[in-house]
């Protein structure tokens, strides 16, 4: 059996979706799960693009130790530099370079001929290679590039001792016949193709990634390049769950290949990643969707309850869905705690533990029941800004059918009490109305939505919303088991993340 390399680019071109960016502490939150998820190489980042993502990067490099953690670079040396030193740290450090080849690209981007294309790309390589023994290069758009070109380009991107070649499907272009026609003809032309492993990435625009994906690793890829829920830039990459699973379950064509990635893990790498970007996973996503396992028509019901294989051709458990146990109540003390955060993947400083503890002792006297989807949204919410300038003291609303609802809240400011009064169209817009008049905000409500965590009447509700304020469009979330304080929370997260800005 032949191993299929994963390599997850969630945190690099996955970060790169409109609004999906995260915090330092979040990417190694991610970092750690996927770690955990098993994949087997991590693409933490950009460092070039600004000092946080390097330091993210060299962050994930220090405390990450199974998976090898790569660094984005464009080929000019600066960038290359950054990267190196970005994951010098590392246990198994790598550098990936990416130099776009195609005629559009080289035309309109750079006006810049092959040869000179070509020679930027071989000297970046050499740079590259003094920093770090493993080099991984992708002549960007490849899927567009003149077959020639891009065979030359590959021999001596190996030639220059790049150990992996990447081929992007950088605009989502590609169909899956084309795609295995393609890396069949480099397999065939570039002469010193064995001595370096092929690689795919491809983009979802015309939602045919995950077919191209596994139609090249028929065609002889061997490592992939995907994203948790598929996030990325525009519509998106492969997603990491659709092509492990499709593996999994269609042993009948994939029986040869195998990958590393522990897929009862899925569920909860998934969770994870939609919490942090704010990116919902819609209810019909393959695999982590909603509704992936639900079945609503009685005749499907009745089939499944006879005999499950009739509709289900996986097993929910084989992704981690169900896995959630009761585990604690307001009798659990700090020990269980932490035990149970950390079977959950969560790696807490003393501080960060102090704040979430207190807090699921303050649920916990709300709601008897706290199961592990409960405990990862309380912890979540509490290390999304560990010092905020906006913290929530008291609120107090009255409403009713025959009454103007009316609010009053009550905010720190750094030490400093700000009381804000409104009436509004419902309790959540005289709380969001009083929260304008104490920050001077003035923000438009863009989206809204409320989802419980887990079931029952006790259930903590969560609110995700959009707020925009003056150009910026920021994202908040906020839980409670009241769902006026839920968006109250989720409001004032967003404007501490506009001021952490
Ligand atoms: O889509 C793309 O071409 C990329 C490269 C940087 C590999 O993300
Ligand atoms: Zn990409």
């Amino acid at each position: 059996m032949e191993k299929i390399i994963i390599f997850d680019t969630t945190l690099r071109d996955g970060e790169q979706a409109p609004g999906a960016s995260l915090n330092r502490q979040q990417k190694l939150e991610v970092a750690f799960q996927l770690e955990k998820l098993g994949v087997d190489i991590i693409e933490a980042g950009f460092p070039v693009a600004s000092p946080d993502d390097f330091k993210a990067v060299n962050e994930i490099s220090r405390t990450v130790r199974k998976s090898v953690i790569c660094s984005l670079a464009r080929c000019i040396p600066l960038d290359i530099t950054l990267a190196a030193k970005a994951v010098k740290p590392a246990k198994r450090p790598r550098v990936h370079l990416f130099l776009a080849t195609s005629k559009i690209h080289l035309q309109y981007k750079f006006k810049k001929a092959q040869d000179e294309i070509m020679k930027i790309a071989r000297s970046s390589i050499r740079i590259a290679r003094k920093h770090c023994d493993d080099v991984e290069f992708s002549p960007e758009d490849a899927t567009r590039t003149e077959k020639d070109f891009l065979f030359r380009m590959v021999e001596m991107a190996i030639d220059e001792g790049a150990r992996t070649i990447n081929i992007p499907d950088t605009v989502g272009y590609s169909y899956p016949q084309e795609i295995y026609s393609l890396i069949t003809d480099i397999r065939n032309n570039v002469p010193n193709i064995d001595k370096a492993v092929i690689a795919i990435h491809c983009h979802d625009d015309l939602g045919l990634s995950t077919a191209n994906s596994l139609s090249a690793v028929m065609a002889g890829a061997r490592q992939v390049h995907c994203t948790i829920n598929g996030i990325g830039e525009r519509a998106g990459n492969a997603s990491l769950e659709e092509i492990v699973m499709a593996m999994k379950t269609r042993k009948d064509v994939f029986g040869d290949f195998y990958t590393g990635i522990n897929t009862r893990e899925i569920y909860r790498t998934s969770r994870l990643v939609s919490k942090l970007t704010d990116f919902m996973v819609p209810p019909n996503k393959a695999i982590v969707g909603g509704n992936a396992f639900a079945h609503e028509s009685g005749i499907h019901q009745d089939a499944v309850l006879k005999k499950r294989i009739t509709y289900e051709i996986m097993d929910p458990h084989d992704i981690g869905i169900a896995d959630s146990q009761l585990i604690l109540g307001k009798h659990s003390g700090r020990h269980a705690f932490r035990d149970r955060l950390r079977t959950l993947g969560f790696h807490l400083n003393d501080e960060q533990l102090n704040k979430a503890f207190w807090r699921f002792k303050d649920v916990a006297d709300k709601k008897k029941d706290i199961y592990d989807d409960d405990l990862r949204t309380i912890v979540e919410d509490e290390i999304r800004l560990m010092r905020p300038v906006w913290k929530l003291v008291s609120f107090e609303i009255n409403s009713g059918t025959k009454i103007k609802p009316r609010a009053a809240v009550v905010l720190d400011k750094k030490g400093k009490m700000l009381t804000g009064q409104s009436s509004g169209d419902g309790p959540v817009d005289a709380c969001f109305k009083a929260l304008d008049k104490i920050t001077d905000f003035k923000a438009k409500l863009e989206d809204f939505r409320l989802e419980a965590v887990t079931s029952g009447k006790d259930a903590l509700g969560q609110v995700s919303l959009k707020l925009k304020i003056a150009k910026s469009v920021v994202s908040g979330r906020g839980s409670s088991t009241d769902i006026v304080e839920a968006a109250v929370k989720a409001y004032i997260d967003a404007v501490n993340k506009l001021e952490s800005r």
